[in-house]
């Protein structure tokens, strides 16, 4: 695709952008914000956490990488088969071969997350988030069953808040409770398999 460099009278001096430091993306596939951080984590190895105070509606992060077909995770290293994040019935975006996970790899799955998906690849905080929060997502915002695939999503959650549903499935984006509760937040293909739903139930 050709791009053309914008106008220079419309361009910022560097001085006026504040978030340059955490506009780059040091060679990642994905931009992962800088009020975040790895580290180890009580639900499973290692998470995500806040180390600065996160706004509602603010982006944490751009998920980046390959996309594959969904069954193209039982040919990847077992070490990077647990990453692959689903944008689509039939794809995911992962890593192949020799990549290693990024941070943005290690969000885990919470039932009272804080944050959800503007499109499908843009993390948002639903809410603000404190420092030292875990940040994580619900995968029910994005797993589905997927198109000409054997590969079935299912996980025993550890999360441990008050509303765990203890499973989570590659249906749970058909619980009513969670459409409600996550409207707006689902992954954009998910949002849109939703819509079709209740359509065809009126
Ligand atoms: C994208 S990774 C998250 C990072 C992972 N904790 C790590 O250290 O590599 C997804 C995997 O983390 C684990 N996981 C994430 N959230 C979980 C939860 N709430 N309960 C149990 N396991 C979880 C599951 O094994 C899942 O397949
Ligand atoms: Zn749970």
């Amino acid at each position: 695709m050709a791009r053309i460099s914008g106008r220079p009278e419309n361009r910022k001096p560097l001085g006026e952008m504040s978030s340059m430091q955490s506009l780059q993306i040091n060679g990642k596939s994905s931009w992962f914000s800088s009020k975040l951080e790895v580290r180890k984590s009580e639900t499973h190895g290692k998470g995500v956490f806040a180390k600065s105070r996160i706004i509602a509606g603010e982006r944490v992060v751009i998920f980046g990488g390959d996309v594959m077909a969904i069954d193209e995770i039982d040919d990847l290293p077992s070490r990077l088969q647990q990453y692959p994040m689903q944008i689509e019935e039939r794809f995911v975006l992962g890593r192949r071969g020799t990549a290693k996970p990024e941070p943005a790899d290690f969000f885990n799955h919470s039932c009272e997350p804080n944050c959800g998906f503007k499109g499908q690849i843009f993390l948002v905080a639903m809410r603000s988030i404190r420092i030292g929060e875990e940040v994580t997502f619900d995968y029910g915002m994005v797993v589905s069953e997927s198109v000409s695939s054997d590969i079935v999503f299912e996980m025993d959650c550890r999360c441990k808040t008050q509303r765990c549903r203890k499973i989570i499935t590659e249906n749970d984006w058909k619980l009513k409770m969670l459409q409600q509760k996550y409207k707006g937040f689902f992954s954009q293909y998910l949002q849109e398999k939703i819509a079709a739903l209740q359509r065809s139930r009126r």
